[in-house]
This record gives structure tokens, C-alpha cells and sequence, in this order.
């Protein structure tokens, strides 16, 4: 290819994206190497990149709605709705490890485990769901911590839409007041356009992460049955607790109050 394609000719497809340092970041436990570890580590990583993109997507949309750009926020929420979509999906890749295959590495990985994924708490805590307890499990890991504390500390993407809904004139003073202005938007939805779109996107966020623990949750069971989890909660009786955990309740409330 000719040097006017790239003002670097010796720049290569596996140094520009790392691969050989990527490809030795898989560090299996297991020894002699269990055949299921690698994907384990693989499929757990590919969630910690992709959640990487969806926060960088989330603080983009913050930054554009606080500027009132909200062609330019559904874009990037359009994003995330893509790549949740791949993420939702994804686990069943994780679920054709039979259970003896991943009995046999398990032991290794204790006390580890994804309720330490600082990434999925970043998440979870910039777009609306904050949580003291949650934060405070971080408190032995100095560089999860800051940036934890940082999100729980600023305004979220649902503190950030409630601001738009409120500049725009509509009443966000309570619980009560946020779900009858979603109703009135959602009866014109022509009259408010993007802030239509925008909710829609932001409710879709909000039932993919459901869809997510959902799937996450029945792949545990089919893996470890009522085990107890590495991270020492009782395992899937605590992943069903987190099924109704919502960033916009009164997104969800608001279409109870609907009607024609
Ligand atoms: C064989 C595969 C897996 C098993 C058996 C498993 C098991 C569990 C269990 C039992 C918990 C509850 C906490 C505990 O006591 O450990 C948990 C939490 C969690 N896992 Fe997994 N998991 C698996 C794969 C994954 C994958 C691929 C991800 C992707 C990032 C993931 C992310 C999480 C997260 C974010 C939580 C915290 C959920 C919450 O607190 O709401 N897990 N997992």
C-alpha cells in the first residue's frame, strides 16, 4: 500500500491495535490448563472492553444533552443500544462450558468474581442506580474506589435528563411530577421528537442491562445450580434480588398511567 495512506508505512494492523501484548493478557490459573479457562478469561474481558465503550458513549450523551445537542446524544445512546444488544446475547457463548468443565478451574478464581467488575458499578452508578453498600466494597482497591466515588458523587445520565426535562419547562420536582411529564411526552410523542427518542433510548438501556442480569442470572444456574458464589453471596437467591433494579423507574411507571 502506498505511504499516502498513512503518514507511518511500517504502522501494521497488529501494532496499531497491540496484538501480541493483547494475546498475553489471558493468564490461565488452571494447571494443568483446563480447556474451558481460556474462554472464562476471554468472554469476561471482551464484557470489561465493551463496557469500557458503553461508559465512554454514557459520558458523551451527559456532555451532549448538557449542551441541548439531543440529535447528537440519541446517537450515542443509539450506540450503546447496539452494543447491548451484542453483550445481551453474548453469554451464551459462556454457557457451553459444561458445569464439570468449569468445576474443574472454579477453586482457582476464589475469592474473585463479578460482583468486583468496577466497570459494570460504573455503569450501573452513571446511569442512575447508586448504591453506598456497593461503593464501599471498593473501599481495599484505591484506583476503583476514586473512580467509583467520582460517579456516585456526579450527576448521572437520568440527574442529566431530568435537567433537560426541566429547562424545557416541564415539572421534574418529585417522583410524582417526573412520571406525569413523561406521560404528556409520551402522548405527543411529533410535539417533543427528540426527547421522545431520547427516553425510548434511555428505557431501552434500561431493559437490556434487565435482559443481561437476566441472562447472566439463568447462566449461573445452568452452571452452578444454588452453589454459592466466589464473591460470597448465596448466588443466584442474590441475582434475583438485582431483576428489578431500574436507572428510570419513571419511564417504566409512567406508561401504567397512559391512555389513549
Ligand atoms: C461461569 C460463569 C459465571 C458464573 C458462574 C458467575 C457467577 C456469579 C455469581 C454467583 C454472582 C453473585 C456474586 C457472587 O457471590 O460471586 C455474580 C455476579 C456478577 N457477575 Fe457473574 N458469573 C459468571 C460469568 C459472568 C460474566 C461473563 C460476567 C460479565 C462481565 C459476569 C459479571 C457479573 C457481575 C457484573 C456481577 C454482579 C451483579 C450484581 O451484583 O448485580 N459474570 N456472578
Amino acid at each position: 500500500m502506498s505511504a499516502e495512506y498513512g503518514k507511518d508505512p511500517l504502522l501494521s494492523y497488529n501494532e496499531y491495535l497491540q496484538v501480541r501484548p493483547l494475546l498475553e493478557l489471558q493468564r490461565t490459573l488452571s494447571d494443568p490448563v483446563s480447556h474451558d479457562e481460556l474462554l472464562f478469561i476471554i468472554i469476561h474481558q471482551t464484557y470489561e472492553l465493551w463496557f469500557r465503550q458503553i461508559l465512554h458513549e454514557i459520558d458523551a450523551t451527559i456532555g451532549w444533552i448538557n449542551e441541548d445537542r439531543l440529535f447528537r446524544a440519541n446517537h450515542s445512546m443509539r450506540v450503546v443500544q447496539a452494543i447491548e444488544r451484542v453483550i445481551v446475547t453474548q453469554i451464551h457463548a459462556l454457557e457451553t462450558m459444561a458445569p464439570i468443565g468449569f468445576l474443574e478451574f472454579r477453586d482457582k478464581l476464589n475469592p474473585a468474581s463479578g460482583f468486583q467488575s468496577m466497570q459494570f458499578r460504573e455503569l450501573e452508578f452513571t446511569s442512575g442506580a447508586k448504591d453506598e453498600s456497593i461503593l464501599a466494597t471498593f473501599a481495599d482497591d484505591d484506583f476503583a474506589y476514586r473512580k467509583l466515588k467520582e460517579r456516585f458523587d456526579g450527576p448521572s445520565l437520568a440527574d442529566t435528563f431530568w435537567a433537560l426535562l426541566s429547562r424545557n419547562g416541564f415539572d421534574t420536582s418529585d417522583h410524582a411530577a417526573r412520571v406525569a411529564s413523561i406521560v404528556k411526552i409520551l402522548a405527543q410523542p411529533e410535539r417533543h421528537e427528540n426527547i421522545y427518542v431520547l427516553q425510548d433510548l434511555l428505557i431501552e438501556h434500561d431493559e437490556s442491562i434487565a435482559l443481561w442480569r437476566s441472562n447472566h442470572v439463568m447462566m449461573v444456574e445452568r452452571m452452578l445450580g444454588m452453589k454459592r458464589g466466589t464473591g460470597g453471596s448465596d448466588g443466584v437467591g442474590y441475582l434475583t434480588s438485582t431483576l428489578r433494579k431500574k436507572f428510570f423507574p419513571e419511564l417504566w411507571e409512567a406508561r401504567t398511567h397512559l391512555t389513549a
